[in-house]
Formats: C-alpha cells, sequence, structure tokens
C-alpha cells in the first residue's frame, strides 16, 4: 500500500504554492495524499507568523499534531514555513515528537531531506533563509483539472516595513529565471491551467539579470492556452509608469490590483516606512484607471499603529471613501518580536483597536456591497472553476476577481462564459449564463 502525505497550509498565497510543490516532491517519491492527518503516514503543516495570532493558531496546531503523533509514533511530522523559520530549532524542544523543521527557502532540498527523513535522520532544522529560491521539476500532472495556479517569480523582501516580520523569515530578495519561470508556467498550461497568479511579496521588484517585471509579463502573455494572468502583491513605491502600462497593451492581464496602502496619514506611513504619501499612493490610482477603466482596486489596511491618533485614523477612512476600494483585508497592528514597531512608544489598546477595525470594516462593507449592486442585470465575462460550495451551482471568477456562482453543466470548467448578474451580496455575486465563449 502507497504511503500517504497531508498537508495543512496557513498563511498568505506563497504558503499555498510551496505546499502545491511540496505535495508535487511527495507524490513524485511515491506518496499518496490522504484526506485528514490521522490516516497519514507523514503529516506536514505549512505555517504563517506575519501576525501574533497566525503564529499562535500554527503553535496550537502543531500541538494538536504532535499528540496525535504519540498515538501513532511511526507518523512523521514537519513543520514548514515562516514559523518554522522564525522559531527554528526553538521548535525541536518544544514538541518532542516533531521530525522535521523546514524553512521557506529551503523547500528547493526537500526531496533530499524527505529521504533521509525517512531514513531515520529526524529532529532536523533546515532553516537557510539566503538560499535561491526553488526550481521545480516533475510533478505536473498534479495539477491536472486545476484552472487556475500560483506562480512564485520572487521570494523574500528587502522593504523592512517597521511592523513586518517578513523580510526576517523569507530572506532578501531574489528572483527566479525568466527561462524557468516560462517553461512552468507552459507546462501548467498544458495540464489545462488557465489561470496563473504570479506571486512575491513584491513583485514590482522582479529582476532577473536585465529582465524587470513589465516584460516578463510581456513574455508570459504570449503563452498558448493561458487566458489570464494576475499578480499579487504590488508595492505602491514600485510601482513604475512601465508598469501601469501594462493594464494599457496587455489583453491577458486581469483588470485587478491589489495594492496595499496600509494607512491614510503620511505621519504615520513614514513611520511605517512605507516610502510613499497618501497623494501618491491616490495619484497612482487614478493612473491605473485611465490606464484600465474599471479595474478592481483591493488593499491591505492597518489599524492602531503605535501612535495612532483619531485623527489619523479618520485619515484613513478618507482615503477609503475618496478611492471606494472594491474590497480590503484589514487587520489591527500585531507586535512582532524583533521589529522596529515593536519597540515603538505608544501603543494603542486593544479594545481602541477592535473599535477602530470594526468601524473601518463597517464602512468597507457598505462600499464593496455598493460596488456589486452596479453589477446587478450586468453581463461578465467568468471563467468557470468548478462546482460551488454552495448547492448545484459553479463557481468562477471575474476578471475583476470577484466570486460568481451561476448553473451550468460541469463541461464548462476552465471555459470563459459570460453571466448576467441577478443578486449580489457582500461576498459574491450570483446570475444566469448568457452566453459561453470559448
Ligand atoms: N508583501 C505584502 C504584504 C505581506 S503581509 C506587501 O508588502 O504588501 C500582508 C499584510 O499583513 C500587510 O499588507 C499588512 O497589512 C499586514 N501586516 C503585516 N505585518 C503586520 C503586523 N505586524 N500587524 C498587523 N498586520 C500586519
Ligand atoms: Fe512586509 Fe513591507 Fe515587505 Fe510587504 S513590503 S512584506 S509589508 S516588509
Ligand atoms: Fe505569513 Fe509568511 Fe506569507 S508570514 S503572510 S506565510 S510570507
Amino acid at each position: 500500500m502507497s504511503k500517504k502525505y497531508y498537508i495543512e497550509t496557513m498563511g498568505c498565497q506563497m504558503n499555498e504554492y510551496d505546499s502545491d510543490h511540496l505535495a508535487r516532491i511527495f507524490e513524485d517519491s511515491g506518496y499518496v495524499r490522504a484526506g485528514d492527518p490521522e490516516k497519514a503516514d507523514f503529516v506536514l503543516l505549512n505555517t504563517c507568523s506575519v501576525r501574533e495570532k497566525a503564529e499562535q493558531k500554527a503553535l496550537s496546531r502543531l500541538g494538536r499534531l504532535a499528540t496525535l503523533k504519540r498515538k501513532k509514533p511511526r507518523t512523521l511530522l514537519a513543520v514548514a514555513g515562516c514559523v518554522a523559520q522564525q522559531r527554528g530549532v526553538d521548535l525541536l524542544e518544544r514538541f518532542p515528537g516533531l521530525d522535521l523543521v523546514l524553512g521557506p527557502r529551503e523547500i528547493g532540498n526537500f526531496r533530499k531531506i524527505l529521504g533521509r527523513t525517512e531514513k531515520g535522520a529526524t529532529r532536523v532544522a533546515a532553516i537557510d533563509s539566503q538560499k535561491t529560491p526553488a526550481s521545480f521539476s516533475g510533478g505536473f500532472e498534479y495539477f491536472q483539472r486545476h484552472v487556475k495556479a500560483y506562480l512564485t517569480i520572487m521570494e523574500g523582501c528587502n522593504n523592512f516595513c517597521s511592523y513586518c516580520i517578513v523580510p526576517y523569515v523569507r530572506g532578501r530578495e531574489t528572483s527566479r529565471s525568466p527561462r524557468e519561470l516560462l517553461d512552468e508556467a507552459k507546462r501548467l498550461t498544458l495540464q489545462g491551467v488557465k489561470e496563473i497568479t504570479l506571486l512575491g511579496q513584491n513583485v514590482n521588484s522582479y529582476v532577473h539579470q536585465k529582465m524587470r517585471f513589465p516584460a516578463l509579463l510581456a513574455a508570459m502573455s504570449e503563452i498558448k492556452g493561458l487566458y489570464r494572468i494576475r499578480f499579487t502583491t504590488s508595492h505602491p513605491k514600485d510601482l513604475s509608469p512601465e508598469l501601469i502600462q501594462c493594464f494599457a497593451h496587455t489583453e491577458k492581464l486581469c483588470s485587478h490590483i491589489h495594492l496595499p496602502f496600509q494607512a491614510g496619514s503620511n505621519r504615520v506611513l513614514k513611520t511605517m516606512r512605507r516610502g510613499y504619501t497618501r497623494e501618491k499612493y491616490m495619484d497612482l490610482i487614478g493612473e491605473l484607471r485611465k490606464a484600465r477603466p474599471g479595474i478592481a482596486v483591493t488593499s491591505d489596511v492597518m489599524v492602531g499603529f503605535p501612535g495612532e491618533t483619531e485623527e489619523e485614523f479618520e485619515l484613513t477612512l478618507d482615503l477609503i471613501r475618496t478611492i471606494e476600494f472594491d474590497n480590503l483585508f484589514s487587520f489591527k497592528y500585531s507586535d512582532r518580536e524583533g521589529t522596529p514597531a515593536a519597540r515603538m512608544e505608544g501603543k494603542i489598546p486593544e479594545r481602541k483597536k477592535l473599535e477602530r477595525l470594526a468601524h473601518l470594516q463597517d464602512l468597507q462593507r457598505k462600499i464593496t456591497l455598493k460596488k456589486n449592486r452596479g453589477l446587478i442585470n450586468k453581463k461578465v465575462e467568468v471563467l468557470v472553476e468548478g462546482p460551488s460550495k454552495k448547492g448545484l451551482a459553479l463557481t468562477g471568477r471575474t476578471t475583476t476577481n470577484k466570486v460568481v456562482n451561476f448553473t451550468c453543466d460541469n463541461e464548462q470548467i476552465g471555459k470563459l462564459i459570460d453571466v448576467t448578474i441577478r443578486r449580489v451580496s457582500f461576498n459574491s455575486l450570483c446570475g444566469e449564463l448568457t452566453s459561453l465563449k470559448s
């Protein structure tokens, strides 16, 4: 009987991409996927440490998995991702059942490490954070029946925003070679993938030899059979005019940008070390909307950064009202050990942070709903992804990254169709099939 692996993923899309890569290595090494950890011979938890809550969640889940291992001692247990990188060998001490700690930059070595772990080389921490990002070979069959895939084009971050742990756990910026990336994208497309999201902590600073991000996008868009390209995340300080122009010229590039702004006050932006002002941010959005009318804009924002006054919080709300984001990911500031912000004075009480967050989310809810309502009785193009979570319907997304549920036959999975929107909620749109396209 084949050995079974089980992977659980927390955190961002970069972790999801890494988990896909790890899964492919398991499958190439003769494992099959298990639906739950109790049935697996190898259990791997891929973790996130961007906020304290995420780290706590990872540690408590790891505790549960370690208990499981006590009942089934032959199971191998590994922790990967950003908590693995951050806590390293401490995790081996804290969790006696843990066999392997694997940092994000060690994934390229996982094939070798897996072999050694199986042979009994356990209680190991592989956490070099400066290795070149993994290049993938083999295992692309894993993507059969997937309509969408991620593709990490660069790893790490050099920005050191004062609150953020990512540069410490993901290492310095390193871009993968265009040849390798185009090859991977083509192989994904041959397996039926129709939409690729290019990933990096800061894709705008992609550079390999002389090739920059806009040129990589242009080369990607030449791939036959690939319908849609997205990318995330962009940093406002590095969003070049050339990249903005890609939205005017590159048809396969979706009408959506995720551009975190974090705060609406210039003083706060400065202490965050973001490298732009609110005025500059608003200009960028203006230029993007000129280059691609109707482009959806989503963003990340934080409340309760140390020293944030009521007036400064109001400036954040004002920016949200002015831009009218399609959606926002909003967070309470969380101290991360070792970052400059954790040592700053003027910490905002939890209660105040909660209050500000609720206020902000209430405002954004109204804006998102208003935008979604504007789509009622309009025709939108949808890439069909598969069955929806609810009922008999299928689900897919618009080019603006909005979820649409509708009914049509399974034959349409992986195709572009037109749907007329009839009902909307905050999270999704619901419509009926108007015409088949591809
Ligand atoms: N590379 C991306 C963001 C990665 S982290 C970028 O620079 O845009 C995702 C989001 O988590 C950030 O945009 C920020 O809003 C939030 N975040 C990061 N550190 C945080 C902290 N210490 N507390 C609260 N939110 C944080
Ligand atoms: Fe963190 Fe800033 Fe880098 Fe984003 S750009 S990962 S927020 S340090
Ligand atoms: Fe979390 Fe690491 Fe991503 S800290 S957000 S999993 S880069």
